[in-house]
């Protein structure tokens, strides 16, 4: 079975390519290497092809031969850089996700990574099921959307057998402390560099914390069914009690300096999981505190 796994150099999808190739995968990774990193793959030299290239390109024909199971990861992950360049977000997201599905026409299954803390908006109700309205409150959350939409309509249209997958707050090894994204990651290199962490807000908002292991578990688990799944816990967690956490693992107390808020960001989210345990048969393993400290154990 041959794979392509879009955005394969980044965080997630570096952990997705290895453990297809476990399962005995072809796989090919498609990057434009603009925040994936080629030492996210150093594991896997040899064993993949990768295509430096965008989603955008004319030429994914050429990829795209053979392949029979897309996972599409690439995309603009910035919530804040989708806010200051929408245009641009919207382009790799929503653009990039229909030229893939039109130049792959052919493929049998499309799996799209979407993200559960930007497509609901600000909840109505919690843990948030995939009943829920769609209503996001920022750029990121609309392209992630739009993808989702164009990934339906080629189910609807030309019959795709495809999974949304709609995922929680992930955090996990080789997640770039320099981005925005992950502050987990952000946090544990900050308090090993002896800087004080930085809060957003009062530290009350809240997120559902997964670990990049249970994710990729759960989208291999997502080959054999179709449909749109929240992906995450089920468990809302503040910042502030995640930095309880990490003062628990670490053994050290940080020094926290709270900022204003910024805007984009919901102020609590946490997934419902039924759907994803009912159809799947998943459910996340690793808890927030085991998770944390094997990342404060991994080296470097
Ligand atoms: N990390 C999270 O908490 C989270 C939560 C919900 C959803 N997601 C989704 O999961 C996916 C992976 O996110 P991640 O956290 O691993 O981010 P990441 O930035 O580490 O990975 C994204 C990858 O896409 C590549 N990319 C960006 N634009 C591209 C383009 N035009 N053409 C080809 N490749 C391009 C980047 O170089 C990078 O390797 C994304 O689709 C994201 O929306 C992530």
């Amino acid at each position: 079975m041959v794979a392509l796994v879009t955005g394969g150099a980044g965080f997630i999808g570096s952990h997705l390519v290895e453990a297809l190739l476990r399962e005995g995968y072809s796989v090919a990774v498609l990057d434009d290497m603009s925040t994936g990193r080629r030492e996210n793959l150093s594991g896997v030299e040899g064993r993949i092809v990768l295509h430096r290239m965008s989603v955008l390109s004319r030429d994914l024909g050429q990829v795209l031969r053979d392949v029979e199971v897309v996972f599409h990861l690439a995309a603009q992950v910035n919530v804040r850089r989708s806010v200051e360049e929408p245009a641009y977000d919207l382009k790799v997201n929503a653009l990039g996700t229909l030229n893939l599905l039109e130049q792959g026409r052919d493929v049998e299954r499309f799996i799209y990574a979407s993200s559960g803390g930007a497509v609901y908006g600000e909840p109505r109700y919690l843990p948030v099921d995939e009943e829920h309205p769609t209503d996001p409150i920022s750029p990121y959350g609309a392209s992630k959307l739009a993808g989702e939409k164009y990934v339906q309509l080629y189910g609807y249209n030309y019959g795709l057998k495809y999974a949304i997958l709609r995922y929680a707050n992930v955090y996990g090894e080789r997640q770039d402390p320099r981005g925005e994204a992950g502050v987990i990651a952000i946090f544990l290199d900050r308090l090993g560099r002896g800087l004080p962490l930085e809060v957003f807000g009062t530290g009350e908002q809240t997120r559902d914390y997964v670990y990049v292991g249970d994710v990729v578990l759960a989208t291999l688990r997502a080959l054999k069914q179709e449909g749109v799944f929240n992906i995450g816990t089920g468990t809302e967690t503040s910042v502030n009690q995640l930095i309880e956490v990490i003062q628990r693992v670490t053994g050290i107390v940080p020094d926290v300096r709270y900022l204003p808020p910024r805007s984009g960001e919901v102020k609590r989210i946490c997934l419902s999981t039924t759907r994803a345990q009912d159809v799947l048969g998943f459910r996340a393993r690793v808890a927030l505190q085991e998770g944390i400290a094997r990342l404060w154990r991994t080296p470097g």
